[in-house]
C-alpha cells in the first residue's frame, strides 16, 4: 500500500510502499480515503515519543482519518464491514498511521461511524481538533457569564474551541492576525486581539478592563503563559494544550493551571458527531492535498500560519 513514513526519527517524511496490515482479534482494518493533519504528526516524526514508545521503522505518520471498514477481526462487535468510519488511528507502537491506504483500529478505540451526510475529507479533519476542543472547554469549566481568551484561536483546535466556548454562553476573545477577525466572529467570538501587534494583555484589557476568567492556550511557552495569566481574575483558570503551564506558579497567584492531555475515545467522538449533527460545531478546512504532498503539508504546518485544518486525500 502507499504510505507516508519516516525511516528513523528526525528523517524527512517520504512516500513509500509497505505491506497492508492484517487485523487481529478485536481489530478492524480500515481502507482510508482521507487523513487529517495535526502538529503531533511532525512532532512524532521528530521523535517526541522516542523515550516512551518503542516504534518500528519505517513509521507511518498520521493519526486522524476517515474511510471504510474493509475487514473485521475475530470478536469485533461494534463496527461492521462496509461501514463509513472516522477517528483517531494512533498506531505508533506498530509503525502504523493514517497517512496510508490502510490502517488498523481497536473495536473499542476512538473510532465511530461518520456523521450522516459528512464526506470523508471533512470527517478526517474532525477527530483530534474537535475531541480536544470539547474536552478542553469542559475540563476548564467554561460557562455562561465568563470571559474567555482563546490563544491560537485561528488553528485547527482553536477554531473548534472558539465555537464550543461561545456555545456555553461565555464571552469569547480570540487571537487573530489581520484577515482572520471576521472568521473568528462568525465562529462566535465577541472580540479579537492581534497577537502579531504585540501587547496582547493591553489589547484584552482595552475591551475587558476588569480582567477575564479563563485562558485556553494552544501555542504559548511557559514564559508566555505567565505573562498572559496577568489578565486572570483570582480563581481563574489557565489551560494549555502544549503543557506550558506551571501549576505551582499559577497557584501562587490564586489561579488554577491545567496542562491538558487528550483522552480520545469512541464516546467523546460520538459526542462530537452529535454537536456536528446539531450544527453547533463545524470543522474549518483550509486546504486539501494528495497523499504524495503530505511531506510538504507537514513542513508548512511546522512553519506556522494555519487557518484551519489540512486534509490529505488518499
Ligand atoms: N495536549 C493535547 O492533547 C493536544 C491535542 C491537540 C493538539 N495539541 C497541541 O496544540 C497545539 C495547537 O494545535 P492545532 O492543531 O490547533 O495547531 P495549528 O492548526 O497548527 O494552529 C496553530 C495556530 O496558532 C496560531 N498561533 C501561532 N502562534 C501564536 C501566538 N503567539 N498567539 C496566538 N496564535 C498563535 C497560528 O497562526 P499564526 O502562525 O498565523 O500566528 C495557527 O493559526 C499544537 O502544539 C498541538 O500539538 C495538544
Amino acid at each position: 500500500m502507499r504510505a507516508i513514513a519516516v525511516s528513523e526519527y528526525g528523517a524527512t517524511p517520504a512516500p513509500t510502499h509497505l505491506p497492508r496490515p492484517r487485523p487481529g482479534p478485536g481489530e478492524i482494518l480500515v481502507r482510508l480515503i482521507a487523513a487529517g493533519l495535526n502538529p503531533l504528526d511532525w512532532k512524532v516524526a521528530d521523535g517526541l515519543l522516542k523515550d516512551s514508545v518503542d516504534a518500528p521503522f519505517p513509521l507511518i505518520l498520521g493519526q486522524d482519518g476517515a474511510g471504510v471498514v474493509e475487514e473485521v477481526g475475530e470478536g469485533v462487535t461494534r463496527l461492521r464491514h462496509g461501514e463509513q468510519v472516522y477517528g483517531s488511528f494512533f498506531g505508533v507502537a506498530r509503525g502504523l498511521g493514517s497517512y496510508a491506504e490502510y490502517t488498523l483500529a481497536e473495536d473499542d478505540g476512538p473510532v465511530a461511524r461518520m456523521p450522516d451526510g459528512m464526506i470523508y475529507t471533512e470527517a478526517a479533519a474532525v477527530p483530534t481538533a474537535c475531541m480536544t476542543a470539547l474536552a478542553l472547554v469542559e475540563r476548564a469549566h467554561v460557562d455562561e457569564g465568563q470571559t474567555v481568551l482563546v490563544v491560537g484561536a485561528t488553528g485547527g483546535v482553536g477554531q473548534a474551541v472558539v465555537q464550543l466556548a461561545a456555545d456555553t454562553g461565555a464571552t469569547v476573545i480570540a487571537t487573530a492576525r489581520e484577515g482572520m477577525a471576521a472568521q473568528m466572529r462568525r465562529l462566535g467570538a465577541e472580540a479579537t486581539v492581534d497577537h502579531s501587534l504585540g501587547d496582547l494583555n493591553g489589547q484584552v484589557l482595552a475591551v475587558h478592563a476588569d480582567g477575564i476568567d479563563a485562558v485556553l492556550d494552544m501555542v504559548s511557552d511557559t514564559a508566555g503563559t505567565e505573562e498572559i495569566a496577568q489578565l486572570l481574575r483570582p480563581g481563574g483558570i489557565y489551560a494549555s494544550t502544549t503543557w506550558a503551564v506551571n501549576p505551582d506558579a499559577m497557584a501562587a497567584r490564586e489561579l488554577r493551571g491545567l496542562n491538558f492531555e487528550g483522552e480520545p475515545s469512541a464516546e467523546l467522538l460520538e459526542r462530537v458527531s452529535d454537536l456536528i449533527d446539531a450544527s453547533r460545531l463545524r470543522v474549518v478546512i483550509e486546504r486539501e492535498v494528495p497523499l504524495e504532498e503530505a511531506p510538504a503539508a507537514l513542513a508548512a504546518n511546522r512553519a506556522g500560519g494555519a487557518r484551519g485544518k489540512t486534509v490529505i486525500r488518499i
